[in-house]
Formats: C-alpha cells, structure tokens, sequence
C-alpha cells in the first residue's frame, strides 16, 4: 500500500486559532481556546484528553454543526457553510434506523444525496462487503449484535464517500474483544479508503494503534496540549500493541495526561 507523502498534501482541514464558548462573551463559558492544528489529506488523526475538555465540541465544529466562536475552521482551504455529506459523523451510540434493514441504512445516505439507482445498489454492496456484513444486509438491526450493528454504522457513513469521517468514541460502548476486533477491521478499512479521519477517543491504546497523529487536548480551556507522531507502518498487525515502541508512546501519552489533571476518566 503506498503511503501518503505529506509534504506534498495541501492539508484537508485547517483549524485556524479556534475559539468555542457556550456563553454570550467570549470569556464566559469559554470551552475551546486558540485551537490551531492541520489535518493531512488522508491522516488518520486521534483527539484525547480528558473527560469534558471540548473533543465533542471540536468534532461539532469541524462537521459544521457548531459555529466557531472565533477563528475558521477550512475545509479544503474554504470555509463551509453548515453541515454537508462531505462530513460524516460516527457516534458512541450507532445511528442506524431500526425500521430499515442494514442494506437500507447503508443506502439512505447516497439516495438523500441524489445517486442515482444504480450506483447507490452498487456503493452499498461495496461497505457492506467491506465490513463483512454483506450476507446480512436483509437483516434488521434488532437482530443484531452491537458489534454488527456499529459495522453497519461505519458503512453507513463511508458509503457518503466523505471527505472527512468525523468519530467520536465509536468503539466505546463495545465489548473489549468487539472493541478490538473492530479496531483492526477499522483499521484495514482504512488503508483501503484512505479517507481522513479525526477519530475522538480516551482509550490511549486504541489512538496510538490506529493514528498517525495523536493529539492531546487539555481541559478548561482546551486547547492543543501536546502532538504526537506514531511512526508504526501501515497496516498495522495488532501486535504492534505490544511492542515497546508502542508501550513507550503510551506512557509517554498517559503522563502528558496524568500531569495536566490527574489521568483521563475510566482509566
Ligand atoms: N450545550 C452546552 N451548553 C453549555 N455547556 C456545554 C454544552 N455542551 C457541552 N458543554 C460543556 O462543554 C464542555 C466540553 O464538552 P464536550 O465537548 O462534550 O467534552 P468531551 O467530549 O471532551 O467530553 C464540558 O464542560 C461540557 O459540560
Ligand atoms: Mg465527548
């Protein structure tokens, strides 16, 4: 698989001294300060700080879903306007519809945005098989597990084709062996998609192994704390977890934390 030269990619998402507050001032409520970071053409980017420190509200932001207080947020150099197909979020709770089968959910996207018949029969057979759920596709989601139905979920939001897929702790509420499974099949899924990912996470494990990039945010206000190469090749075997390289980034990661406010929550 050939890797992507950075330095040769303009970046896919610029974000430009970023300021976020709930309140009416700037000052009250302040949530997100002086937020600068680019985001690779195709990068796998992991956000991870403490509980509360604005990685949800970042990800809003960046989707378009939440105005900037202050400072842009550029997608492809321009600034969008709103929310659109070209970010797709992934959520700890799977946004499936209960009523559709999984080849419906799969298909909803691409139809809502126009493709034609044809094309949206043939996208969603694509993730579906991608995902390994293609022999399930009449199913409902009821029928299935929540490790199957967070694979539908993927599919559903890789089959807009995105720009940029935006996650916030998508594996969070699995099982640790479903977690982990799906870690890797993510991961495979990746390297043949290649789309850009900002991937929010507290599990330091899981960002290490499936970024290039680690970000740390720190919390009240947050801002970026610390930026962290993974220079592990890819696809990663998951093995790579147990290496010392990847145990060293690890600690390295969990003292940044531990050091800004006591150590990331559930952990
Ligand atoms: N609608 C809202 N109004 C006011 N404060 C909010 C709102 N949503 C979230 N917050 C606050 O913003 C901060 C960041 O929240 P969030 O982005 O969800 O953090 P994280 O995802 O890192 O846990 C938290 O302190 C939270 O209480
Ligand atoms: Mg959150």
């Amino acid at each position: 698989m050939d890797q992507p030269n950075k330095s040769a990619n303009q970046p896919k998402i610029q974000i430009d001294h970023l300021y976020f507050s709930f309140g009416d001032t700037l000052k009250e409520n302040l949530i997100i300060e002086d937020f600068s970071l680019d985001v690779y053409d195709q990068e796998f980017l992991s956000v991870v700080g403490p509980s509360g420190c604005g990685k949800s509200t970042l990800l809003n932001i960046i989707a378009g879903l939440l105005p900037a207080t202050r400072g842009r947020v550029l997608l492809d150099g321009a600034e969008p306007e709103g929310p659109g197909p070209d970010r797709t979020m992934v959520f700890q709770d799977d946004a499936v519809f209960p009523w559709y089968t999984v080849r419906q959910n799969v298909e909803y996207g691409p139809r809502a945005a126009g493709m034609p018949r044809a094309e949206v029969e043939a996208t969603a057979t694509r993730y579906l098989q991608m995902v390994g759920l293609y022999d399930d596709r009449d199913k409902y989601p009821r029928q299935l597990s929540g490790g199957m139905r967070k694979r539908v979920d993927i599919a559903r939001a890789m089959a807009m084709q995105p720009q940029v897929l935006l996650m916030d702790e998508p594996f969070a509420a699995l099982d640790v062996m479903t977690k982990e499974r799906l870690q890797e099949e993510f991961m495979t899924l990746w390297n043949a998609a290649r789309t850009t990912v900002v991937f929010v996470t507290h599990d330091l494990e899981e960002a290490l192994y499936l970024s290039e990039r680690v970000v740390v945010m720190s919390r009240n206000p947050g801002r970026v704390e610390r930026v962290m190469d993974v220079p592990l090749e890819q696809p990663r075997h998951v093995d790579v977890k147990t290496s010392a390289v990847f145990q060293e980034m690890r600690r390295e990661l969990a003292e940044v934390l531990h050091t800004m406010h006591g150590g990331l929550e559930a952990r």
